[in-house]
């Protein structure tokens, strides 16, 4: 893995996002903001499913209220994410924080879309089955956990000790 990185770091486009002093500025603090959205639409999403947001108001309307919102953040995540992972890609691939995040992202997007779709067969005014709010519940720790692992990557060896990839 190290070895790939080390060849794409040195790649032209690799390059090119390591020597524009303002770009990777841009792509952490759109990362950073968008951030935000997502993390905050996924859980609110996911309140709705548990019955502790919005009950007034229908699951799918909840949804269309979201929707847009979580797509294009999760987006828009993932072209700066690719591009600030093209930008030092020995820094990411060998952090352990970062693969984990990338199962977490995964499972978060997944998830939201499964209950979405249970969710517009739940009649208006009516109860989530348990088995899909123990899954809400699973949800908002996927989207809470995310923003630390983004965090976390920074301080890989410190955190992971041994089982830092960039051991
Ligand atoms: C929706 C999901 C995501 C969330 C909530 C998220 C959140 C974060 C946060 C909070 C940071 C720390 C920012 C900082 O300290 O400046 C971060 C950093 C980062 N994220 Fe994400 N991220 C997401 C998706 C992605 C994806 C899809 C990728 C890659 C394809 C990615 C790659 C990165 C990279 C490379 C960093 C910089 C880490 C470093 O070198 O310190 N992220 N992310």
């Amino acid at each position: 893995m190290r070895a790939f990185a080390e060849w794409l770091s040195g790649t032209g486009p690799s390059v090119a996002i390591q020597s524009t002093f303002w770009l990777i500025r841009l792509l952490q603090a759109t990362h950073l903001l968008t951030a935000g959205v997502v993390t905050a639409s996924g859980v609110l999403v996911a309140l709705r499913v548990l019955g502790w947001h919005r009950t007034a108001q229908p699951f799918a309307a909840v949804w269309r209220r979201f929707a847009p919102w979580l797509a294009w953040g999760v987006a828009l995540m993932v072209a700066t994410g690719i591009a600030q992972t093209l930008g030092d890609p020995v820094r990411e691939f060998t952090a352990t924080s970062f693969w984990l995040k990338m199962v977490v992202l995964l499972a978060a997007v997944t998830g939201t879309l499964g209950i979405a779709r249970a969710g517009q067969r739940v009649p208006p005014a009516t109860d989530f089955p348990v088995a899909a709010k123990v899954m809400a519940a699973g949800l908002i720790i996927c989207w809470l956990v995310l923003p630390l692992l983004g965090r976390m990557i920074a301080y890989d060896r410190a955190i992971w000790g041994s089982f830092s990839l960039r051991s």
